[in-house]
């Protein structure tokens, strides 16, 4: 299965040698071991197999990651659960756990170039941009610590005379978080940092095409001081190991971040259960451009919302609906903007647009395209693989944009998950919040306007779990995600979801004699 190279070094192993950092750009000239934290031991999977992970840049494997197995799962299970009863984590003040997790925040603070350069290494976003989204990465952690304690429950005015009744919000046990490869630093912070806080431990699954960051940062936080058994992390296929944990008896709730598909094999699976589910699911996002929007600013705003990261963005703006009045102006405008992007090696400083993630990705991008050909659209930017110098076999693509795409058409109604625009014209504002709205999809969409009422008036009418108005892609640790119709439910980020963590438990204590419900008879 694996191309074993015979100069890996072992890593991920608190007792091994480490290797070294890797070095930007380039080939990478040792090929590392991983291995699955469980229960505080670094171990070798269970049925000893591993498979390469590759670099998108230039195509060559890097890493040997552990092919866990549904023995792996049963392990990394039976750890969380343990630590769980055991009562070291959950039994802990409120108080110290959320310190333990801004120890884990500031002692992150200092590892993040390592971090982002292994993340950018193995999902081709670029160096900059994971160094961006990175250096934010303790903030989720520094704000689900300061909730820790601020968990309360409540006294009830129980119209039941005689009793004292209060709530508390418990943890809910194991939960398994898995996670896809487009950023799977920031997407595992988003579910660690609020169900760690709430006191739960947990099980991360990370992507078979991205999963070293992710073990990197278990080391991290294990070093940082987080006890043995509150996180453990498998690696391996979503069909083995991720099914395999998404049916384990002993997990109380899985929360999930990847496609369509697996979302509802996950729900469905889980519900045999009925464990708790969270899932954060893809999107066909609608930009909407009016004729009277900051022109500047909607070309900047639509470019970036599907262009940065190439589309693999769960909150892509993939769909673009511009005003008739204007279209072509704004597509000219488009054109323009991208005209002579400098597309390569993702640790080149100079790279405005790196390699797709993964060669199923990039296929699967091409096949849009052809398919987006075929049913009459007007390619006018890009349509084309690419092969930048000094890049060997990576997976580059053009960035695209097709106009005249109609609603009956795949490039309206499916997730590329890839650097491909759709436009469409509309000619009012009815007209385009119908347009918005007819998607099975509803995660995120993008209003550009100067009328202060249209943009209230639309940011009610459209359907999806984040509007922006004049502005796109903001994320805060502060601020809820999540989608509404089939972009998934619940809601991460926020004060709020760490209640996605808790269950709520009623107390009732008597105060007064209980009074005979049987009287014997005294006639
Ligand atoms: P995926 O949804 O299959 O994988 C995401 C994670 O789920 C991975 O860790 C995978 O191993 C796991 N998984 C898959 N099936 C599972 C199952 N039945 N039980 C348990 N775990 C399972 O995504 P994939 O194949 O990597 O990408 C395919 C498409 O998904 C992309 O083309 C894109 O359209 C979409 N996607 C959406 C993302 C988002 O942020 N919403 C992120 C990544 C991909
Ligand atoms: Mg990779």
């Amino acid at each position: 299965m694996s191309r074993l190279n015979p100069h890996f070094t072992e890593f991920a192993d608190s007792g091994g040698p480490r290797g070294p950092a890797p070095e930007p750009g380039g080939a990478t000239p040792l090929q590392r071991k991983y291995r699955q934290l469980i229960g505080g031991h670094w171990c070798d999977p269970e049925g000893n197999e591993w498979f390469d992970t590759i670099n998108p840049a230039n195509g060559e494997a890097w890493a040997l990651i552990p092919r866990g197995s549904a023995a792996d799962a049963d392990r990394a299970v039976a750890a969380a659960r343990a630590t769980f009863e055991s009562g070291s984590w959950r039994t802990m003040t409120a108080t110290a756990r959320g310190e333990l997790l801004r120890r884990v925040a500031t002692f992150l603070e200092d590892h993040i170039e390592t971090l982002a350069a292994i993340e950018s290494r193995d999902n081709g976003k670029r160096l900059v941009d994971v160094l961006a989204q990175l250096r934010y990465l303790p903030k989720y952690f520094h704000y689900y610590a300061g909730l820790a304690d601020k968990i309360e429950g409540s006294v009830i005015p129980n119209d039941v005379p005689g009793v004292f009744n209060y709530t508390r919000h418990e943890p809910l046990g194991v939960v398994v978080a898995i996670t896809p490869w487009n950023s799977p630093l920031m997407l595992a912070a988003w579910k660690l940092a609020p169900a760690l806080a709430a006191g739960n431990t947990v099980v991360l699954k990370p992507s078979e095409h991205a999963s070293a960051s992710t073990l990197e940062l278990a080391r991290l936080m294990e070093q940082a001081g987080l006890p043995a058994g509150v996180l453990n992390v498998v690696t391996g296929f979503g069909a083995g190991v991720g099914a395999s944990l998404v049916a384990h008896p002993d997990v109380a709730k899985v929360t999930f971040t990847g496609s369509e598909a697996s979302g509802q094999q996950i729900a469905a699976a889980a519900a045999k259960g009925l464990k708790r589910v969270t899932l954060e699911l893809g999107g066909k996002s609608p930009q909407l451009v009016f004729d009277d929007a900051d022109m500047d600013t909607a070309v900047n705003g639509v470019l970036a919302g599907i262009f940065m990261g190439l589309g693999q963005s769960c909150i892509a703006g993939s769909r673009l609906l511009v005003q008739d009045t204007i279209h072509d102006r704004f597509v000219q405008r488009l054109v323009e903007g991208m005209q002579g992007v400098r597309i390569g090696d993702p640790f080149d400083a100079s790279t405005q647009l790196g390699p797709m993630a993964n060669q199923p990705q990039h296929e699967k991008v091409l096949a849009f395209i052809a398919q987006a050909r075929r049913e009459g659209a007007q390619c006018v930017l890009g349509g084309q693989a690419v092969h930048p110098a000094n890049c060997g076999a990576g997976w580059y693509v053009e960035p695209t944009i097709f106009t005249e795409v109609r609603p009956a058409m795949q490039l309206y109604r499916e997730e590329v998950f890839g650097p491909v625009l759709a436009v469409t014209r509309f000619r009012d504002e009815e007209e385009a919040v119908r347009m918005a709205n007819d998607t099975r999809f509803g995660l995120a969409a993008g209003v550009w306007t100067q009328d202060m009422a249209r943009s209230v008036r639309l940011s009610e009418r459209i359907a999806a779990g984040t509007v922006y108005v004049n502005t796109y892609r903001g994320v805060s640790t502060l601020s809820p995600v999540g989608g509404y119709k089939h972009s998934g439910y619940g809601r991460e980020n926020g004060i709020d979801a760490i209640k996605e963590f808790l269950q709520v438990k009623s107390v009732w204590i008597g105060l007064t004699p209980v009074p005979d419900a049987f009287p014997k008879d005294r006639g």
